[in-house]
């Protein structure tokens, strides 16, 4: 009793510590925070007093000295998520802030290449490349008592040199912008001679002089008029550029897609002897008259600001321009600045944060220097979220929902503030070394899941844990000290527990891999997060060995990066991990081999609970295929659709590496159209529909998944494969990648995909993007319309690819020479068109004149329909009249087919996909 007391004593005092001894020690009178990386001790310089940055991260490791000067820059090495200095920030207060990322180099050498992110609490903000000097600067109105501003794990290790943090009280910036983040283009002092900050500037923005073409006008000696207030220093404005005719400034390194910006004008007039209507000029911003006919001293005074809105994509052209209104001068210009406007992102649901945090803190005290602890850092899901849990977005917000603490060597009692994370549905704390009593649970808990066993807890499982009203599984086994006798009024029938049974074996030393009590199965459901990075974390940790030393980037499988054109972005859900021993009893030693995947074979097994599932196996020698798989764990990961195939789980043990998913009793669509399954039984018309809208849908989630685009990239009849309803799911995403972006330039090398499905523009441009996918389906629908494979050269030289033989006959509208004969009189024509067109659509070799994937289901959905309808008009007339017969649907409609427009010359020749050489062997 008296030690539990002190220890919520120690606990609490630890954690009031680490909430507030910033604010204590580090602002100054106007509340500045200085902060600078890696020195030794606080220092004075230019009216400002930095401070070290040791009460944010003690480790003295990453410190280096770069640039040879004296400036210090702290490296973090680190394999995935972010680091994050946690700043005291004012509710509804406006900052500045202000991050410098120094080239990375010593003795004048590069000292590593890296390219992170840099966001304000969970916004992206800017990417840092280790090439550039760069000063990142926002502007933003801070949502809690405190702000993040965090390096995520990108290419390389992450650095910074300074951190300052100044209040804002100039509400012109942010007024009705408070849900965004200003961040800070350009700011320069037209005409100025050397830097201004504070004290000068009372908010430290920094202006800078900017070497220009244009004649300086000064005046030191000029006041401004009539008391107009402006926070902008005197010393900024006294001096300005001018020029006989026009200004233009031209800013054209912004980021590469559409953003609106914000674009400050300041002007004093310097000359007195001025007079109204004598200095004169246009304003245009990217061509656009922002502003006609401006006088400064319109407004009765000598000094103005203007404020312009503009959308710009890549750069910002600003114009001053004297036109012909016969004005006696030419413009003038103090000072500038250009602010992107930055959409903020959501944060993680407040309560869960402090909660989450408070679980850290009670972890911390008695296991100081835990590796999974030192990654804990910043926001808990967003953008990156934490090793060990797992986020769901919930009614808009997002929650952690799951926690894997398991194997990592943990002492102490349970975190008690664990009973207040109120979105939790699992809890793995098995492997551990936890002490003392289970805490108590309220009755509101979502927990559906918990794993305790293998650890030291004492006493008994409390009635309030196996009463949670959503508990199903609970595992407590393998501690000593605990009753195995559940309180005797659980509700049995929907709980399963393992009795408290325990086989000492498994207790593995390893940190991190989850080998449950029980065999495969409900069991052993854990995080797909913890998991996969434990997967991933022994072999980047190998990875790290091999380069160690040279601090080289981990290359390009780094799966827990931001979202980049290459890797697909997770957002785990929850998925099981199964043993190989599990996997191996499943599949009776992969016993029957039911086909060959994207990165290994594929076999049929049976889970212990009934579940038929089919077993994709990298096997341990092949060298290939460990991107696709992590590839595919990943994207299935995070992602869920009825028409997408879902991934049951996995399996890493001994190099080996495993997926598991449902087995599809149906087959796959290529061999119900023209395989072993065909000869046995006629795929009719309206389920081919049915299956090509059900694929559509797939895919049409898959292209709009996240905001983004995730593009297949292997869209083919043998990879849409049909459960037992006939329900289609699309499957093997082991070469999904998102598609560009604007600003992504660079194509990738390498082209993915399938003879005869290949988009021959992609194939020849190797620009990807989800249109690609859309031929890819478009040959799809040929096939399901014909009953032809894509490519087979068996046939005469004219009907090799399936898309050049089809095209003529549907230009000429004689659809029933390529319509499948086995399907002749089964289908009503006008559906059969709808297929028809959309097919021609799809494979139009230009993906501009390509329909996306949405118009597509829109085209299937009302054949379907119109399919459906005729079969039952059919049907009644069939039950009425008793006719019946062959030809069920004799109206034969007349179609006129809409040829595209013919490319014009400047447009990129094609390759027809049957004469070009097929991709790279699957
Ligand atoms: C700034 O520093 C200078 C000396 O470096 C000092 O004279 C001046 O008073 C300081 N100003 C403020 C506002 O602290
Ligand atoms: C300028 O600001 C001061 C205080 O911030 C205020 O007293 C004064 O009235 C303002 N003057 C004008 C012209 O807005
Ligand atoms: C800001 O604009 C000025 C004037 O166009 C230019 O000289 C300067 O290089 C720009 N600064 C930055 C950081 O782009
Ligand atoms: C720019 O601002 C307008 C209006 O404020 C808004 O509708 C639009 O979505 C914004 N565009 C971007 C790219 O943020
Ligand atoms: C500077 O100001 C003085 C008086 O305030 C004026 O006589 C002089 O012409 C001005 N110079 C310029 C370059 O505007
Ligand atoms: C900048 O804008 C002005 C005014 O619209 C235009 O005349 C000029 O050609 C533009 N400059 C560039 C480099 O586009
Ligand atoms: C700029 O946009 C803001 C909204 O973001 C609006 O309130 C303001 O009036 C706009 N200013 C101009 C000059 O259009």
């Amino acid at each position: 009793m008296m030690e539990g007391l002190v220890y919520w004593i120690l606990t609490c005092f630890v954690f009031l510590i680490v909430c507030f001894f910033n604010i204590v020690q580090s602002t100054n009178a106007q509340g500045f925070l200085s902060i600078a990386c890696c020195v030794q001790s606080s220092f004075t310089d230019k009216n400002l007093t930095w401070i070290p940055d040791d009460q944010w991260f003690t480790n003295r490791k990453g410190c280096k000295n770069l640039n040879q000067g004296n400036q210090s820059s702290r490296i973090f090495e680190i394999e995935w998520g972010k680091r994050c200095y946690s700043l005291p920030t004012v509710k509804d207060q406006d900052y500045l802030i202000r991050g410098s990322f120094p080239v990375v180099e010593t003795e004048g050498a590069a000292v590593f290449e890296s390219s992170f992110t840099v966001s304000v609490g969970s916004t992206p903000l800017s990417v840092v490349n280790s090439s550039a000097d760069l000063v990142v600067e926002g502007i933003f109105r801070a949502a809690n008592s405190y702000t993040d501003f965090c390096l995520v794990h990108g290419k390389g290790d992450p650095y910074i040199s300074s951190l300052e943090l100044r209040p804002f009280n100039d509400s012109g910036y942010l007024n009705d912008k408070s849900s965004n983040i200003l961040k800070v283009v350009n700011r320069t002092d037209l005409g100025g001679f050397g830097e201004t900050r504070y004290p000068e500037d009372r908010y430290d923005r920094i202006w800078k002089p900017a070497s220009s073409l244009y004649s300086p006008a000064a005046n030191s000696t000029v006041i401004i008029h009539n008391n107009v207030n402006t926070t902008v220093p005197l010393n900024v404005l006294r001096t300005a550029v001018t020029d006989s005719t026009r200004l233009e400034f031209l800013q054209n390194d912004l980021d590469n897609g559409d953003y609106n910006y914000t674009v400050i004008l300041y002007f004093l007039e310097l000359n007195d002897s001025v007079r109204i209507g004598k200095r004169v000029f246009d304003i245009y911003i990217n061509n656009e008259k922002k502003a006609d006919n401006f006088d400064i001293l319109a407004k009765g005074s000598n000094y103005g600001e203007l404020v312009f809105n503009v959308t710009a994509k890549g750069s910002l052209n600003l114009t001053l321009d004297k036109g012909s209104n016969g004005s006696e001068l030419g413009p003038l210009c103090n000072a500038f600045e250009m602010l992107q406007v930055r959409q903020r992102d959501q944060e993680t649901d407040y309560n869960d944060v402090v909660e989450i945090k408070k679980v850290e803190e009670e972890l911390l005290m008695p296991n100081k220097g835990n590796d999974l602890l030192e990654t804990w850092s910043g926001d808990p899901c967003l953008p990156d979220h934490w090793p060990g849990l797992a986020c769901n977005s919930i009614n808009g917000s997002t929650v952690i929902t799951d926690l894997d603490l398991s194997s990592n060597q943990f002492q102490g009692s349970i975190p008690p503030s664990i009973t207040k994370l109120t979105h939790l549905k699992t809890m793995n704390l098995s492997n551990n070394d936890f002490s003392g009593e289970i805490p108590t649970f309220p009755p509101s808990s979502d927990l559906t899941s918990v794993d305790i066993s293998y650890n030291e807890l004492e006493g008994s499982v409390p009635q309030s844990l196996v009463s949670l009203p959503h508990l199903s599984t609970l595992n407590y086994g393998c501690n000593s000290q605990l009753d195995n006798d559940l309180p005797s009024t659980m509700n049995s029938s929907k709980l399963t527990t393992d009795s408290g049974a325990c086989s000492r074996k498994s207790r593995g030393p390893t940190k991190g891999i989850v080998i449950g009590a029980a065999a495969c199965g409900s069991a052993v459901v854990t995080i797909a997060l913890g998991t996969i990075l434990v997967c991933l974390y022994r072999k980047k940790l190998m990875a790290r060995r091999k380069y160690n030393g040279k601090g080289l980037s981990l290359g390009k499988n780094v799966v827990f990066s931001l979202p980049s054109t290459d890797e697909v972005f997770v957002r785990p859900i929850s998925i099981q991990t199964y043993t190989l021993q599990c996997i191996e009893m499943a599949t009776e030693k992969y016993e029957t081999l039911i086909g060959e995947g994207g990165f290994g074979s594929v076999y049929r097994g049976t889970l212990p609970d009934g579940q038929e599932v089919a077993v994709k196996v990298r096997s341990a020698t092949s060298t290939q295929g460990t991107r696709e798989f992590e590839n595919e764990l990943n994207l299935l990961s995070a992602i869920w659709h009825e028409n997408l195939v879902p991934l049951l789980g996995f399996c890493c043990e001994n190099d080996q590496q495993i997926l598991v998913y449902p087995f599809m009793s149906n087959g796959s669509l290529q061999d119900r159209l023209y395989g072993e399954a065909a000869k046995r039984k006629i795929l009719d018309w309206p389920t081919r529909i049915s299956i090509a809208l059900g694929a559509a849908r797939g895919l049409m989630y898959l292209h709009t998944y996240g905001g983004r685009s995730v593009v297949h990239r292997d869209v083919k009849s043998s990879n849409i494969l049909l459960d037992d309803s006939m329900s289609a799911k699309v499957a093997d995403f082991g070469f999904s990648k998102y598609a560009p972006q604007e600003g992504d330039s660079n194509a990738s090398l390498e082209v993915r995909g399938t003879a005869g499905y290949m988009d021959p523009e992609y194939y020849s441009t190797q620009q990807l993007s989800a249109k690609s996918d859309v031929f890819s389906f478009g040959v799809v629908l040929l096939e399901i319309i014909s009953g032809r494979e894509p490519l087979n050269i068996q046939r005469p030289r004219n009907e090799w690819s399936l898309v050049e033989w089809a095209k003529p006959y549907i230009r000429e509208s004689k659809i029933d020479e390529i319509v499948d004969p086995n399907i002749k009189g089964g289908y009503h024509a006008e559906a059969m068109w709808r297929v028809v067109e959309a097919a021609l659509a799809c494979i139009e070799p230009f993906s501009a004149y390509r329909p996306c994937i949405e118009d597509i289901v829109r085209e299937l959905e009302d054949a379907l329909i119109i399919e459906n309808n005729a079969s039952e008009y059919m049907k009644s007339i069939d039950s009425i009249y008793s006719l019946g017969g062959s030809n069920r649907f004799p109206i034969v409609m007349e179609k006129k087919i809409v040829v595209p427009p013919t490319p014009t010359a400047s447009e990129p020749s094609t390759t027809n996909p049957q004469t070009m050489a097929p991709p790279e062997p699957r």
